[in-house]
């Protein structure tokens, strides 16, 4: 009996040892990337560039890209991303994109709806220029029933590179920073 106790102990250790963390983000104009490095330092966790299959996708242009980011909601249809790597080793994946209408940016909600998350904890970041976390962060939940979540962070854009106090903050808030 003590053998088996002893056993199941170690199988939960190392199981424990092996739980990772991913963050996984799209950013446009580097407000989004600028948080999500900061996450990734702070806990040593992996990272993953949300990209857009097609480079040129979204226009270079902010109003042109607003428009057609605009349509693509109204149409329901987002654009393909690059392959995620290997979901498996993850249990939490920290999910950040730029505000967009009030929700998740396009390539970001690909990610949720191709990517499986379930059973995974999900925890949702955003930047914006003004907004807040609108729907970002309830849209995310919806968009991936079948997985923890815990409170999101949103920071304003402009204020990226001097959110790290912020970021480290909350970190500690829901128990991912010790
Ligand atoms: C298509 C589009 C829609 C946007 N919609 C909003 C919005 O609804 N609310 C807001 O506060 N900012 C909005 N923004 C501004 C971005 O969310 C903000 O500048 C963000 O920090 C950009 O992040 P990034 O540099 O990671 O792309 C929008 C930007 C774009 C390109």
């Amino acid at each position: 009996m003590k053998k088996i106790i002893a056993f199941l102990a170690f199988a939960f250790a190392l199981n424990i040892a092996d739980a990772k963390t991913l963050v996984a983000y799209y950013s446009r104009t580097g407000n989004t990337a600028t948080v999500a490095k900061m996450i990734s330092d702070a806990l040593n966790a992996d990272i993953f560039e949300i990209k857009t299959a097609d480079e040129n996708w979204y226009p270079s242009e902010y109003q042109a890209t607003t428009e057609q980011a605009q349509q693509e909601i109204r149409d329901g249809k987002f654009p393909p991303i690059n392959a995620a790597p290997d979901m498996s080793e993850y249990d939490t994946v920290f999910v950040g994109t730029p505000i967009w209408w009030g929700t998740v940016s396009g390539p970001v909600h690909t990610f949720l709806t191709t990517v499986d998350l379930s059973g995974k904890t999900v925890i949702p970041f955003n930047t914006h220029a003004g907004s807040g976390r609108g729907n970002v962060h309830t849209d995310i939940a919806t968009l991936t029933p079948n997985s923890d979540h815990k409170t999101g962070i949103a920071i304003v854009g402009s204020d990226a590179d001097n959110a790290a106090d912020s970021v480290n903050a909350w970190l500690r808030e829901i128990g991912a920073l010790k």
